[in-house]
């Protein structure tokens, strides 16, 4: 049997304390469009019905991350695969699907306990063209590489890399050492399209199931505009502006209103065909700001 394979990040769940103050670092800052829901709130960044769903709860922290399947044939493959390798999952009802506006959809945990989610079918909304909540330079990038990437929490770098690359198909590598807080540090990256990486986890120093998610602008100039937006508005700045090595992204990090982190960039490069690594991370900038943030 062929391997399947994911083919992005299509969507993130978060769950948020305070709405209000999502919407207003989502539409002032981010620029992403903001529409608000009687317990929930959608964030579209394209023509996809939504990227990013906030749900009203306590815990200010990820919910469930959807990857997506091709269509109905890798779905039905990926159940086989999942069962060749006794991973366990369970098949959404309809109206559980309809509610993450997807055809079909199935849920199971990382071996950290993150809620994942594989579908098919987007609800796509052609007729309803992204509005950015603010003047922008350019647009996000998203297509083939889905809508960015997640740091997230593993439980043992070896199971999360088996799980992800065993049975949701991915590929990658450690990338980058890096130094963090004092100590060697070498995540692993992994991928699963055109974009540097979709996951990645193997760093320290962070109790949510998420330590921050990065979404990318196709213009410089809104890294620029979004690091004063967030600067004039108080948004607590963790990094600022630099570049990475092995995306080579030009980004900062900032802090959600929940706590995690989001990181905004520009220029990324495709995924890396053949491995390599560099001791550094980042080829300039990055400067830690406010290490108090971390906790
Ligand atoms: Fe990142």
């Amino acid at each position: 049997m062929n391997k399947v394979g994911v083919t992005e990040l299509g969507y993130i769940g978060f769950e948020v304390s305070d709405l209000d103050a999502w919407q207003a670092f989502a539409t002032q800052v981010l620029g992403v469009e903001y529409v608000a829901g009687t317990h929930d709130a959608s964030i579209r960044m394209d023509y996809w019905h939504r990227r990013i769903a906030l749900h009203r709860g306590a815990s200010d922290d990820l919910r469930y991350m959807g990857f997506r399947l091709s269509g109905p044939e890798d779905f039905w493959a990926m159940q086989g695969q999942l069962n060749a390798l006794g991973v366990r999952f369970e098949i959404a009802s309809a109206v559980e699907a309809e509610e993450r506006h997807v055809l079909e959809l199935l849920r199971l945990e990382d071996p950290a306990g993150l809620p994942v989610e594989l579908f098919h079918g987007p609800q796509v909304d052609r007729h309803a063209p992204f509005h950015p909540a603010r003047a922008m330079h350019g647009k996000f990038v998203l297509g083939a590489g889905g809508m960015g990437h997640m740091i997230i929490r593993e439980r043992g770098v070896a199971a999360s890399e088996r799980f992800y690359r065993e049975a949701l198909g991915m590929r990658g590598s450690i990338e980058a050492r890096m130094n963090m807080m004092g100590s060697q540090i070498a995540p692993m990256f992994m991928h699963c399209n055109a974009r540097g990486h979709s996951v990645a986890f193997g760093i320290p120093g962070f109790s949510k199931r998420v330590q921050h998610f990065m979404i990318e602008a196709d213009s410089l100039d809104d890294v620029g505009l979004t690091y004063e937006l967030a600067k004039a508005h108080k948004v607590p700045i963790l990094m600022g502006i630099g570049r990475h090595q092995n995306d080579n992204m030009v980004s900062f990090y900032m802090q959600t209103p929940s706590g995690f982190f989001c990181e905004y960039g520009w220029g990324g490069t495709p995924a890396l065909e053949q491995s390599e690594y560099n001791p550094r991370g980042d080829s300039w900038g990055h400067e830690m700001l406010d290490p108090s943030l971390l906790g």
